[in-house]
């Protein structure tokens, strides 16, 4: 199930010319199950109708604080305390001063007075006011109340201004507000390092060695981690493939790269999921420069084996470790015997002529309590049902 699903989420808009990119933000949660209760303060209706986002959410937006209906059932505060989590986006230097200072003089503000779920503020606004002293005082304060303020981006702003006060994407966004509601859930606290993609081993400054490995797989694993509450360390070969947000993700491009990445990342890991495509061989070493055709000539290259980068960290502190085995025959035989060879706690087999580069994918899940199978299905899905599978194996292997 999305970790968004059912999710109750106050979104308040304030006014910023960036409040035109909140209409995508609450379509795509509201398409991923959240329940989202728009709060327009008065700005932000110069910028954007309310209709927009009540057609979005399919909810009536909410700004008058005097305005509630007669009922009571969304009071001045109700709706802060039901909620799951209540996203500012834009939000202002105006807003951010007023939350800072603990003013309740509408909607917007006393429902963040009123709310105990996690707050997250995604400011917008010039460079300048985003850098003065006020701006940077009341940041820190709302950091040190333990408030997520994202970090806006750098670049060009509406008024052709450059400089930070950029407010981060929509799927930015997204991707924070999975991150704050995972905290609580089963990988809250714990650390997970994924592999992904495939490794790129150089012939010359030009050519490589490489596989269709695409990412697909690890970085909706990495994605899925992040939203059961995992801090999630993605190291990933070269991919075409956009990463997931709030994720640490280090690029690497050949195998001796990644185990050196690997080793970094499993010092405090609690978990190692090895999705990665990694090179059996490389060139024992790659030409300085670009080798040329001669004639006729065909090239010899002399490869030689890369290091089994898990069997390296087998001496390094205990965490649960999850490797995976494409194979194009004899898949059962040889992926049990991977488990063993790699003293790995859970081996995932696929077919790799079926689903490397592929959409779709059916897995095979091997541990020594026996073997299960996850039906053929799109990687997202399947990546969610696998790491859900994961989860409960390493929730038995804490308990040993
Ligand atoms: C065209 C225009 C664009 C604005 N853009 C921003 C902005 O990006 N960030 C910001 O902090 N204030 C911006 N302001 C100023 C705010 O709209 C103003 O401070 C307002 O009082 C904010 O109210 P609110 O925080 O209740 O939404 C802008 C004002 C105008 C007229």
């Amino acid at each position: 199930m999305d970790i968004l699903d059912g999710k109750k989420i106050v979104l308040g808009v304030c006014g910023s010319i960036a409040a035109y990119k909140v209409a995508q933000l609450a379509r795509d949660l509201t398409l991923a199950g959240a329940q989202v209760d728009v709060i327009m303060t008065e700005a932000a209706t110069r910028f954007v109708g309310a209709a927009t986002f009540q057609a979005l959410t399919g909810r009536p937006v909410l700004g008058d604080m005097w305005a509630l209906p007669e009922n009571g059932a969304v009071g001045h505060v109700a709706l802060g305390a039901r909620a799951d989590v209540v996203v500012v986006a834009p939000a202002t230097a105006n807003r951010i001063a007023r939350i800072a200072a603990g003013m309740s003089d509408d909607l917007l503000t006393t429902t963040i007075l009123a709310t105990r779920a996690p707050v997250l503020l995604a400011p917008a606004m010039n460079p300048q006011m985003y850098a003065s002293p006020a701006t940077v005082a009341n940041v820190a304060t709302l950091r040190g109340r333990g408030y997520t303020v994202l970090e806006p981006d750098e670049g060009r702003m509406a008024e052709h201004v450059v400089g930070k006060g950029r407010m981060p994407e929509p799927h930015t966004l997204e991707g924070a507000i999975r991150a704050l509601l995972g905290r609580s859930g089963p990988l809250g606290g714990y650390h997970v390092v994924i592999t992904a993609g495939g490794t790129h081993e150089p012939i010359d400054p030009v050519r490589y060695i490489g596989n269709r490995s695409s990412g697909q797989m690890g970085y909706a694993l990495a994605a899925r981690a992040r939203d059961l509450g995992a801090r999630v360390t993605l190291i990933s070969g070269p991919t075409a493939i956009t990463p997931p947000v709030a994720v640490t993700l280090v690029r690497v491009e050949t195998a001796l790269e990644m185990q050196s990445a690997l080793a970094d990342a499993v010092a405090d890991a609690d978990m190692l999921i090895m999705n990665a495509a990694v090179a059996d061989f490389r060139p024992i070493e790659a030409a300085e420069q670009k080798i040329k055709k001669r004639g006729d000539a065909g090239l010899t290259l002399h490869l030689v084996p890369n290091p089994d980068l898990v069997a390296g960290l087998a001496d390094r502190r205990e965490f649960f470790k999850v490797g995976f085995a494409a194979e194009t025959n004899d898949l059962l035989a040889n992926a049990q015997g991977k488990l063993e060879r790699k003293g790995l706690d859970m081996i995932v087999a696929n077919d790799a002529v079926l689903s490397i580069g592929q959409p779709e994918i059916a897995l095979t899940l091997i541990d020594r309590g026996g073997v299960a199978s996850l039906p053929q299905q799109p990687k997202a899905t399947a990546a969610a049902a696998l790491l859900d599978q994961i989860v409960a194996r390493f929730q038995r292997w804490l308990l040993h």
